[in-house]
């Protein structure tokens, strides 16, 4: 089969399929899910909806979306998840060999779809605090594309207000992905009038509990908004997604108190991780805690904490060997969480 196949497509990482069978037996904590799940309006009328054999569009929802943006509808596109809204962005504007700045350590997902829509991926890596670094992204030439996390996945910290007017100066595209945007509470959207170079991602994975459901959407100019419609699969977001969106954007309320509590629960554990002489927690603007680990090996406390079916993350990759990250749980599930690390 092999000479079917792109040879690009050996630059990309082998496929991990995720192997919990049963995410609720276990305290799940290693993908930065929402711990509290969906609204219960979205499980109630997702169990009432009978049209299920009918295409949808997604038109209503995106009215509804657009005034929880504070953008016209216009300005978004609604898609599968976050990731769909990564590679359409990607596809929209890259052609073979286009430069595409990524800066690991961030979320993989730019890099893999920089790669699927063939072009050439230049990484400037952050520092060790993980700040970005601004002065080599300015100097790297021929960037079509930049691709940031806001706050960044894995250690949870806001791009400055002052680095990001930076980097759109330049010219180049700016994906910004605001992915945890709910946790942050802060925005760019108030800088598209000014910046049409700027794409906005979010998801309803994190902050609606939706990860399963998929939905995700971008926030640009009408332009480019437009063209990303035309690309896209008409009936990209299924129609359960759009119920359940429709139904979180409804009960916002409710969510958003989740996300409070995830708030408060993540800076209580920053303090209480702490504590910990050989764990040190970056204070993050998300629903996740990247932590140091001295003196002791990651993937040892991963696997000791999965023996009491806690599960956390590990890194495998040499710049994040020597940290681990974990979701922000409810409190009762980080009670768990502190006993088992006391125990170690
Ligand atoms: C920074 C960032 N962007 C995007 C995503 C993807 O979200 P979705 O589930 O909407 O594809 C994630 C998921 O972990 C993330 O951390």
């Amino acid at each position: 089969m092999k000479k079917f196949l792109r040879s690009d497509l050996e630059l990309l990482p082998d496929y991990t399929p995720a192997h919990v069978t049963d995410p609720r037996a276990v305290i799940k904590l290693d993908s930065n899910e929402n711990v509290y799940g969906p609204s219960p309006r979205v499980i109630q009328a997702l169990g009432d909806t009978r049209t299920w054999q009918f295409y949808f569009g997604q038109d209503d929802v995106r009215e509804q979306l657009a005034r929880y943006a504070n953008v016209a509808p216009e300005n978004i596109v609604i898609t599968n998840g976050g990731d769909e809204s990564i590679d359409l962005v990607l596809r929209a504007v890259l052609e073979n060999g286009d430069v595409v700045i990524d800066a690991p350590p961030s979320f993989e997902m730019y890099r893999i779809s920089a790669i699927a829509n063939r072009a050439r991926v230049v990484d400037v890596p952050r520092f060790e605090n993980f700040a970005l670094d601004v002065e080599t992204i300015c100097k790297t030439p021929n960037a079509k594309v930049i691709c940031l996390a806001s706050p960044n996945n894995p250690d949870g910290q806001l791009l400055p207000r002052a680095d990001l007017l930076r980097l759109l100066e330049l010219g180049a595209l700016v994906m910004l992905d605001e992915a945890y945007f709910e946790y942050a509470g802060e925005s760019a959207v108030d800088l598209l009038p000014r910046f049409p170079n700027l794409v906005i991602v979010r998801t309803f994975s994190k902050w609606a509990g939706l990860a399963g459901l998929r939905v995700g959407y971008v926030i640009a100019s009408a332009e480019f908004i437009n063209a990303l419609h035309k690309l896209r699969a008409p009936y990209n977001v299924n129609w359960a997604g759009l119920v359940a969106a429709r139904e979180s954007l409804n009960d916002a309320d409710y969510l958003m108190n989740n996300v409070r509590a995830t708030i408060a629960e993540r800076e209580r554990m920053c303090v209480e991780l702490n504590k910990f002489d050989w764990l040190e927690p970056i204070p993050s603007k998300t629903n996740f805690l990247l932590m140091r680990v001295r003196g002791r090996e990651p993937q040892t406390i991963k696997q000791k904490l999965a023996e009491k079916h806690i599960l956390l993350r590990a890194f495998r990759s040499e710049r994040l060997k020597d940290y681990i990250r974990i979701s922000i749980g409810t409190p009762e599930m980080n009670a768990t969480v502190l006993s088992a690390l006391n125990e170690l």
